[in-house]
């Protein structure tokens, strides 16, 4: 599985962090960015991430900020993208149950190493239950941006 992974540098450790993790499992990782812990803008690594699933580069994102929630609203913006932003492993395993959720947002000054790897080794295994959550899921894909 190909997943792209961006961060604000509030988030950067632990990107860095579940990188590595996951590259050692064998997941084939896209790091969209930031690259280190200097001061950045949260959309521009959130959208990076996200056009990446929406143009098929990846099949997941993971993106991370400080609170998960300004990368997660930014991926959010991508059409196609839905973005899960949770900070345990019962919401994150629902959104990939019921939500499909393709990409994922979590906040590094939120939650500490070992929940992070709880909700993301999770998310990754929990498949989309379809049936009449893929009428509700396809119902969100057909809002239309005003
Ligand atoms: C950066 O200070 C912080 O605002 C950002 O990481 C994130 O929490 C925004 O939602």
């Amino acid at each position: 599985m190909r997943i792209a992974m961006g961060s604000d540098h509030a988030g950067f450790e632990l990107k860095k962090h579940l990188a590595q993790k996951l590259r050692s499992e064998g997941y084939d990782i896209i790091d969209v960015g930031t690259h280190s812990t200097e001061s950045c803008d949260y959309p521009i690594f959130g959208e990076a991430a996200a056009r990446k699933v929406a143009t098929g580069e990846a099949d997941r994102a993971i993106v991370i900020c400080g609170t998960g929630q300004g990368i997660g609203i930014s991926a959010n913006k991508v059409a196609g993208v839905r973005c899960a932003i949770v900070s345990e492993a019962f919401s994150a395993r629902l959104s990939r149950l019921h939500n499909n959720a393709n990409a994922l947002a979590l906040g590094a000054r939120v939650i500490g190493t070992d929940v992070a790897e709880d909700i993301v080794d999770t998310w990754l295994h929990t498949e989309f239950l379809g049936g009449r959550h893929a009428r509700r899921v396809n119902e969100i894909m057909e809002i239309k941006p005003e």
